[in-house]
């Protein structure tokens, strides 16, 4: 993988506040800082891909959700993920791929498997000034 400019990292923000069904107050963290604390150990060692939580991506109902951000590149939310290493996996892969493409859109047919299913937006990005 060649070094992307840092202009074009592809960051995965995770919201740290989701909450599964039968999550329950008092019993550790949430969901979404469990899904977080693995897709930060799953970038540890990728190039192109940065992690920052942020609390409630107003997809609540849909948790955990993610979203997939590089400045002029499409962007995308995806949600409905368990806080599992495998779903974490998928979406870091799916952001290094993100990253190495020029516009943000990846193949399908190069989608890791973890992540299909779990598109719930995407935006195009905003005009150059
Ligand atoms: S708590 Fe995660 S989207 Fe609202």
């Amino acid at each position: 993988m060649t070094e992307p400019r840092e202009d074009t990292a592809t960051v995965v923000t995770v919201c740290d506040t989701c909450k599964r069904d039968g999550w329950q107050a008092g019993h550790g963290p949430t969901d979404g800082e469990r899904l977080a604390a693995l897709v930060e150990a799953a970038a540890a060692n990728r190039t192109g891909v940065t992690v920052r939580r942020h609390g409630c991506l107003m997809g609540c109902a849909g948790a955990c959700n993610v979203a997939i951000q590089a400045a002029g590149k499409i962007a995308y939310t995806l949600g409905r993920f368990d806080p599992t290493p495998e779903a974490a996996e998928g979406i870091v892969t799916y952001a290094a791929l993100h990253a190495d493409s020029d516009t943000g859109q990846v193949p399908f047919r190069t989608w890791p498997a973890a992540i299909k299913g779990h598109f719930v937006t995407r935006h195009p990005p905003l005009p150059k000034p």
